[in-house]
């Protein structure tokens, strides 16, 4: 909730107070507006383009003649669990927000679609998934509900499964650290989060999983300066070459698997 500015006493700071990202998707309007924002805005489609593409290399890397069950975690209004609907043996799609789900109810045509906050109560237990997305979570996440969520998730992953999750506003990308340099001198109050690729790695390990690979997307987003899309696929094609650039994409893909036990065949994971 937010309080009328012109309620502050002359001289009072601004009061921010911080709700959990767990509530800003809940109220009435927001999953239509979310559709839209992907729909409209160009980057974002660019965007999702190379994502589609990544997740695909993806299956075709680790899940070539496997059945693929799938959890897609915070799956909004289904973005990710549409595309991969079709492509996968099971899908299952959950989030904590009605408004969200509603228009994924619209879209979904096989997936199994649960309102539910594993984070509080892992109701999902003991079932077990090969492949968990996570998409445009973690980075908006505050620390407490990104350690819960992904303590859940590994839990529901299968031994020899993998967890795929991104960091749409990487602190690497040249336009993220511009983007963060304009937000904190005209809104120092304001919340822009940035996380590194050092930081997705720890997220990973802190549950005993560790990154297998990262993935890169979106290289060159100047604010403000239209960019076509042939330019932008081309300069992530060539970018993409070269593993040394993952630092400086602005929304990369980490695939995960347990951490293996040296000398052993085996995996483990932190309960
Ligand atoms: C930016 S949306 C991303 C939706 C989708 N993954 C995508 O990439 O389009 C973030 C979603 O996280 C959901 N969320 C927040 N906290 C959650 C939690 N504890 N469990 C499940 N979903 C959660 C929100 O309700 C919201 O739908």
């Amino acid at each position: 909730m937010r309080r009328n500015d012109s309620l502050r006493l002359p001289g009072e700071k601004k009061k921010v107070t911080k709700i959990s990202y767990k509530e800003s998707h809940k109220y009435q309007g927001k999953g239509a507006e979310y559709e839209a924002y992907y729909q409209n805005k160009a980057w974002q489609r660019f965007l999702w383009s190379r994502e589609q593409e990544i997740i695909l290399r993806i299956l075709e890397k680790y899940f070539t003649g496997r059945d693929i069950h799938l959890l897609d975690f915070a799956c909004g209004t289904g973005r990710i669990t549409e595309f991969l609907e079709n492509r996968v043996k099971t899908s299952t799609g959950i989030d904590v927000s009605g408004s969200m789900l509603a228009i994924a109810r619209e879209k979904l045509k096989r997936a199994e679609i649960i309102e539910t906050d594993i984070t509080v109560e892992n109701v999902l237990k003991p079932r077990k998934f090969n492949l968990i997305t996570a998409f445009r979570f973690f980075l908006n996440a505050e620390p407490e509900l990104r350690s819960a969520a992904i303590g859940a998730l590994a839990e529901l992953l299968e031994e020899d499964g993998y967890f795929v999750f991104n960091n749409h506003q990487n602190s690497g990308s040249l336009w993220i650290k511009l983007r963060y340099a304009r937000h904190r001198k005209k809104n120092p109050e304001g919340t822009f989060n940035v996380m590194s690729l050092d930081q997705m790695k720890k997220l990973a390990e802190e549950t005993g999983l560790e990154i297998e690979e990262i993935y890169p997307a979106g290289f060159f987003h100047p604010p403000k300066v239209p960019v076509s899309y042939r330019l932008n696929r081309a300069i992530d094609w060539a970018a993409g070459k070269f593993n040394f650039l993952n630092r400086f994409s602005e929304s990369p893909i980490a695939v995960c698997r347990r951490k293996k036990i040296p000398g052993c065949d085996t995996f483990t994971a932190k309960k």
